[in-house]
């Protein structure tokens, strides 16, 4: 047997397992625990290397604009992955990040913190991610000298009080059985007058208290866009590309029919429950108070 076939029945047993528990967990209702969603995205990102070697460094389902008027807006990035990044950053204006302190949580396999840390100079730009897989990926694919990753768990962020003027979270939040926990840690770290950029996937039903946990900290709520049709837009586009990338693995097709689903191809669940609204993907922006007038001398 090749290595190549071993990996992947390795791979197939382990995605159908975590897979199975993070499915079904969420079926139930039930809150899945760390060592689930470390296990599930450790092995996403060894199925992604096997499959499609170095070159998936996002894994969110992006943004497309859907008008012409939007068409000419600044969301930058020349993948629909990079753009949900760019959009998320368009809501504080294009230099804002220049010279500042930025985190992203639940960074994955660094593509979005790598962006940001070349098209927008933040002074330094630091991932957390709990797959200790990515990480590592991360570590070495990128060479961007403002740009740092370190394993560490969104519920329980591992930096000094009012150590960032940033925080950005895309498409990692929903997989946080305490996101109480998170939320209160995001306003910890942050700095008087930082912001937190946040966009995720939750369903409908989840909505309500969702938006309660965010609101739970004091600090003023700037924008809430429901950006859930460009997140259609953008799957639509992509998914003939996305579909011939997966068939071309020469995975086995329990494998490829996973990642179909995941990556929300056409006919896949996940698109059609963006489709009937089941589930809703969101932009918010916060800003913790205090921050004042900066003031030139
Ligand atoms: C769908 S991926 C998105 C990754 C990245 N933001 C992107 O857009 O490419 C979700 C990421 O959140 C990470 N994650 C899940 N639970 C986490 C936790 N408790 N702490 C830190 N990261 C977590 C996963 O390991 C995964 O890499």
């Amino acid at each position: 047997m090749t290595q190549f076939a071993r990996q992947s029945l390795h791979l197939t047993a382990r995605l159908v397992w975590f897979g199975g528990l993070v499915k079904y967990g969420r079926r139930l209702g039930l809150s899945i625990p760390k060592w689930i969603m470390r296990g599930w995205f450790n092995t996403v990102s060894q199925v992604t290397v096997l499959g499609l070697g170095e070159e998936v460094t996002c894994l969110n389902y992006g943004y497309a604009d859907t008008t012409p008027d939007q068409h000419s807006s600044s969301a930058p990035g020349n993948t629909t992955s990079l753009r949900l990044y760019g959009s998320l950053v368009d809501m504080l204006g294009a230099n804002a990040l220049a010279d500042r302190d930025v985190l992203e949580v639940g960074s994955g396999r660094g593509g979005g913190a790598n962006f940001i840390a070349e098209t927008c100079q933040p002074r330094r730009m630091t991932g957390v991610e709990l797959s200790p897989d990515a990480v590592s990926f991360c570590r070495n694919h990128y060479e961007a000298p403002n740009l740092q990753f370190r394993q560490g768990d969104a519920m329980c962020l591992d930096f000094p009080d009012e150590s960032f003027d940033v925080v950005i979270n895309v498409e990692s939040a929903h997989c946080y059985p305490d996101f109480g926990a998170f939320v209160a840690g995001v306003h910890r770290v942050l700095r008087p007058g930082g912001h937190l950029l946040l966009t995720d996937c939750v369903r409908a039903t989840r909505m309500p208290r969702f938006r309660a946990a965010l609101h739970s900290q004091p600090w003023a709520a700037h924008q809430e866009t429901d950006i859930t049709d460009n997140v259609i837009a953008a799957l639509i586009a992509d998914s003939d590309r996305k579909t011939r990338l997966i068939e071309k693995t020469g995975l086995p097709s329990i494998i490829r029919r996973h990642l179909r689903e995941l990556s929300a191809c056409a006919g896949s669940r996940f698109l059609s429950r963006f489709q009937s609204r089941a589930l809703l993907y969101t932009s918010f922006c916060f800003e913790k108070a205090g921050g004042g007038e900066i003031v030139e001398v």
